[in-house]
């Protein structure tokens, strides 16, 4: 089977499905890979279960909630088939802090038998008030990067 870039995301105010949208696609277009999209945010949108295979990449995305993965998220992971694939984990906070929530979402899925192969935080809109990280992610958030960048 071909790999696939399966881009899942919860994200009620959209900045997440933003960035998990980004990054799929840059991977998909690095990896020539298909990427194949999941909502988690509304209940008709879910799946039964997201089920991947060993070639396949997850990229995960949730906004951060009280420092935590929401728990929706943390219940649709346990649900989860892995294959064996590699995962991205992307967590979304509203410019206070994403405390362990990177970890928590690393451990579901490790228990669920995904590699982590990569995991970022990125700064969007707090969803509870304009006033706080307005506008984010921007187009500088957005912009594709080369590692030699981080330099
Ligand atoms: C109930 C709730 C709790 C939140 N807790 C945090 C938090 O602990 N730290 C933080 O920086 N942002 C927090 N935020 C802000 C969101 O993580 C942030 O706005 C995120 O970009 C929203 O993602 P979305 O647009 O995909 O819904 C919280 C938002 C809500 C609604």
């Amino acid at each position: 089977m071909p790999p696939i870039v399966r881009a899942v995301y919860f994200s009620p105010t959209h900045t997440t499905e933003t960035i998990v949208s980004d990054v799929a696609n840059e991977l998909a277009t690095a990896l020539s890979a298909e990427t194949a999209t999941v909502s988690l945010t509304l209940p008709n949108e879910r799946p039964a279960s997201v089920s991947c295979d060993a070639g396949d990449v997850l990229v995960l995305g949730f906004p951060v909630y009280a420092g935590r993965v929401p728990e929706l998220v943390t219940s649709e992971i346990a649900r989860m088939s892995s294959g064996g694939a590699q995962a991205v984990i992307i967590g979304m906070y509203g410019n206070r802090h994403y405390d362990d929530a990177l970890q928590e979402a690393a451990d579901a899925l490790e228990e669920r038998g995904f590699r982590i192969v990569a995991a970022g935080t990125f700064i969007g809109e707090h969803s509870m008030t304009a006033h706080v990280a307005a506008g984010r992610p921007d187009a500088s958030d957005q912009k594709p990067r080369a590692a030699s960048d981080a330099a």
